[in-house]
């Protein structure tokens, strides 16, 4: 990764200091001194970014920034706390917060910017939105998740589709299969790549990627509204319905499909997998197309994407965000200076591009785009009757909620005893008790 660090020194570039030492060594050592002071001063502004960005895509679009950054005479400190969804990251960023020891800057999705702005953790930065336009430059549905009570505090990034299906295109084509559109059709592909051989889904049995493809599976057995019911509002009721028993059923369906192993594999083991021919599909977010497009495959050549079965008119989507945390107001103007350059035209196509993710700009350039990604953007930005905030990235309720779902969708998952009532009545409890406490009315609303 490039940091300012490596920019080159002013005098080295111009040699005047050099030849001053050769004419008059004792004053040219003075000379560069000083040069060196002036230098350091002006490189003097560094936010410490705490993320959770380790993949070598990832760390491609950290690259970006932190380029991006230099140029302005910003140094990027890295703070990265690699973690697979964040979980990691976001237990780090407290005990550092609570430790009086915060960054500067940090990757906060969804639902937690309006929680810890309501602790008075975030920098409100309602001069940069107001003179950057960020309200009409800025998808509707990603101003609103900026801003709490009226005002800015965090700067996005991209927007993730959780709901995404790769496949191997050599695999595919040798076997003369095309992208699946219903869960019929997955099942006959799987199975007929199973009798030559081959894994048809790559999964790993890590919670979060594991409740990442029961996220989506949930949405192609109901609908946005009762994804929501369930995952945003939790009634209890919603855990019961026969379209959260369709949606556990299809979950063990699938396993059928996977080769497990007995240790928790990372997505990336799982995206080199589909790369190397070792498995035929993968359900997860688009930044795997990231992790793809730098192992060399080309999106369309390499690999294809498309929409999880039956999930194609959604968007079940994650916005990533940098908040910045409110110190002292010292690093106020270098941390708002970093706010605004995230949204420029040229650093979002270029970010997102690496990242696999789309713009969150209501005009970016499409034609910087590849397929997946055009797609992926066309349907975002057709507004909130497609978008559905995915569960496990954040975007529907808070932490403990989270947690405590995607904890009993992994027991039931490893566990074939577990049956499919017995599930829905341990979550319908959840959400019973949830309702009561304060976590569970914490509930976010797109349309807030
Ligand atoms: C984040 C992505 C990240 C992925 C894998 C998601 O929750 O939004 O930016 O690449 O986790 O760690």
């Amino acid at each position: 990764m490039q940091t300012a660090k490596k920019i080159l020194l002013p005098y080295t570039e111009s040699g005047t200091a050099m030849a001053a030492i050769r004419r008059q060594p004792q004053r040219g050592v003075l000379v560069l001194i000083l040069l060196i002071l002036v230098h350091i001063s002006a490189c003097a502004e560094s936010l410490q970014v705490l993320h959770w960005w380790r993949s070598t895509g990832e760390q491609k679009a950290v690259a970006v920034l932190s380029n991006r950054m230099a140029q302005e005479n910003i140094q990027w400190r890295d703070g990265l706390v690699p973690s697979g969804s964040g979980i990691g990251a976001n237990i780090v960023l407290k005990s550092r917060v609570l430790a009086g020891n915060a960054p500067e800057v940090a990757q906060l999705n969804g639902v937690l910017i309006s929680e810890w702005a309501d602790l008075g953790l975030l920098l409100e930065m309602d001069s940069v939105a107001v003179a950057g336009k960020w309200e009409k430059l800025l998808l509707p549905s990603v101003w609103s998740l900026v801003q709490s009570h009226g005002h800015l505090v965090a700067a996005p990034l991209g927007v993730h589709r959780t709901n995404t299906l790769f496949y191997n295109k050599k695999i595919f084509s040798k076997y003369d299969l095309s992208a699946p559109n219903t869960w019929e059709e997955f099942e006959q592909i799987a199975k007929k790549l199973q009798q030559a051989g081959i894994v048809p889904l790559a999964q790993s049995t890590e919670p979060w990627q594991l409740a990442t493809l029961f996220d989506t599976i949930l949405l192609s057995e109901s609908s946005p509204a009762f994804y929501q019911e369930a995952f945003v509002r939790k009634e209890p009721a919603a855990f019961y319905d026969q379209r959260f028993s369709r949606a556990l059923k299809r979950l063990r369906t699938l396993k059928k499909y996977m080769v497990l192993s007995a240790q928790e594999r990372t997505w990336m083991e799982m995206a080199r997998q589909l790369a190397e021919g070792n498995a035929a599909m993968m359900i997860m977010g688009d930044w795997v197309k990231g992790e793809l497009n730098a192992m060399g495959l080309v999106t369309d050549v390499g690999f294809g994407c498309t929409a999880v079965p039956e999930t194609g008119n959604y968007h079940l989507y994650n916005v990533d965000t940098l908040v910045m945390l409110a110190k002292d107001n010292s690093l106020r103007a270098t941390q708002e200076k970093f706010a605004q350059m995230l949204i420029s035209p040229a650093l979002q196509a270029e970010y997102n591009q690496v990242k696999g993710s789309i713009s969150v700009l209501r005009n970016p350039d499409l034609s910087k785009m590849d397929s997946c990604s055009r797609a992926s953007w066309k349907l975002f930005s057709r507004g909130s009757s497609v978008q559905v905030p995915s569960l496990v990235h954040r975007m529907a309720t808070d932490e403990i909620s989270k947690d405590a779902i995607i904890a009993e969708i992994h027991r039931f998952f490893m566990d074939d005893q577990m049956t499919i009532g017995e599930t829905q009545r341990r979550l319908g409890a959840i959400a019973r008790y949830l309702s009561k406490t304060k976590a569970g009315n914490d509930a976010q609303d797109i349309n807030r």
